[in-house]
């Protein structure tokens, strides 16, 4: 048997997604039509032998409920949310909940970033690990030299790929392989999380004065275990061939939203939409979602990289290019919207224009509308940023609208 655990933090964690991240836990924030999470969960449910899912994060238990049910119905394998009484690191949170997550003495714990955008090749890593030996394999990437310094940076043996050193967001360039925050364990990364707890409470080696910046109780999977055990033969890392990026911006989501829907086209391409504008359906262009209970006028085009989730509607002549479009959304008559995120119940006035500011593909950024934002009739909306409840009835650029 083997278990997953997806790590998703908690509220302090998500400040780069407001205003969306006001009322949605950033890891349920729709990417390809999908939940965040949904995919590494997806991805999860193709492991062989899976026996449980588990979600480790400081966000209240009732923000989880619904969706960890659903999803639990959906694919038939129990998930389960477990909340922190406060953070304990990546490391620490995953010790904290040992004994649940060994419950069913799985032979081997997956550990998945929720902020990451891959194809997941958990059974890869799984296999590959159980070659090496160890206690754990890592999934890591080539990135460029200038990107490589945002992330865990590490040598592996060409031959072995053993893990030889491992830098985490180093100051000075070190590698240009990289961890993508995907990993495999043996029951043993909690004797080793342990390990390391004993060292914080022995205070005569003044190990956690001397090198440890966080509080005692807080363990980094990356600085406290990872780095450490590298070169000791315990860990070995898997190269990912496949796409993966990080997601921590929401200009970063809507590039992943694209990756998943093209990635769609392989494994679910029922999800995708087709149209060419008649018998009642609008153009389609390229990859799109479009959930079944949104209606969208005839005369609309739509695409490429668009998703569009439930009940919004679409009026005639609109024009939505680059965009995730959240539920109970309306998109009135002759409207454009390219480069952009509109929250939740959000409305769009006629011949109103919503797109980001310049070259979205150089900066990433996009504008967002928050929840329940009113864009008048004829109200251009560039490069901004506005915030829940705001109706805006004059024009505004690269502005953040408080
Ligand atoms: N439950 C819980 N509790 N989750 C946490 C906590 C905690 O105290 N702290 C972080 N997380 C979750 C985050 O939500 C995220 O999914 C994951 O753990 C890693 O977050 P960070 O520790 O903030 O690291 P990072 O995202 O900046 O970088 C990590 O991921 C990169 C790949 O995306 C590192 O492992 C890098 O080396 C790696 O390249």
């Amino acid at each position: 048997k083997v278990v997953s655990v997806i790590m998703v933090g908690g509220p302090t964690k998500g400040t780069r997604f407001r205003p969306l991240s006001f009322n949605t836990p950033k890891p349920l924030i729709p990417l390809a039509g999908q939940p965040m999470i949904h995919h590494p969960i997806s991805a999860c449910k193709k492991i062989s032998n899976l026996a449980q899912i588990f979600l480790i994060g400081f966000y209240e238990e009732r923000e989880f409920a619904l969706y960890v049910s659903s999803i639990s119905n959906e694919l038939k394998i129990p998930v389960r949310y477990l909340k922190e009484d406060k953070p304990h690191g990546s490391a620490g949170a995953l010790y904290h909940f040992r004994d649940r997550i060994m419950e069913e003495k799985p032979s081997h714990v997956f550990l998945l970033n929720c902020d990451v955008c891959c194809s997941f090749p958990l059974q890869g890593i799984l296999d590959a690990h159980r070659r090496y030996g160890g206690i754990g394999t890592m999934l890591v990437i080539k990135v460029s030299a200038e990107a490589a310094s945002q992330f865990g940076e590490l040598i592996a043996d060409p031959d072995t790929k053993e893990l030889l050193h491992y830098t985490e967001k180093p100051e000075t360039f070190v590698s240009d392989l990289i961890n993508c925050g995907v990993y495999v364990f043996t029951s043993d990364i909690f004797n080793a999380i342990e390990g390391v707890y004993s060292q914080i409470r022995d205070t005569s080696s003044n190990y956690q004065s001397a090198t440890r910046s966080v509080p005692a109780d807080f363990v980094r999977l990356d600085q406290d275990i990872l780095s450490p055990l590298a070169g000791k033969k315990q860990l070995y890392t898997y190269e990912n061939k496949d796409f993966w990026e990080q997601i921590k911006t929401p200009g970063k989501s809507l590039k992943c939203s694209a990756l998943y829907l093209s990635q769609f086209r392989q494994t679910s391409p029922h999800l995708l939409a087709s149209g060419d504008g008649t018998n009642r359906r609008p153009m389609i262009i390229g990859d799109v979602y479009i959930h079944p209970s949104a209606k969208l006028h005839q005369t609309a085009k739509i695409g490429p990289n668009v998703s569009i989730s439930a009940n919004v509607r679409v009026g005639p002549g609109a024009r939505l290019i680059n965009c995730i479009i959240l539920d109970d959304v309306e998109i009135k008559d002759n409207a454009v919207v390219i480069n952009s995120i509109i929250g939740w119940k959000s409305s769009i006035g006629r011949w109103s224009r919503v797109q980001a500011s310049g070259d979205y593909n150089e900066r990433l950024g996009i504008t967002i509308l928050g929840e329940a934002v009113t864009v008048e009739d004829e109200v251009a909306v560039i490069g901004s940023i506005v915030l829940q409840n705001k109706t805006l009835n004059v024009s505004v650029q690269d502005d953040i609208i408080l």
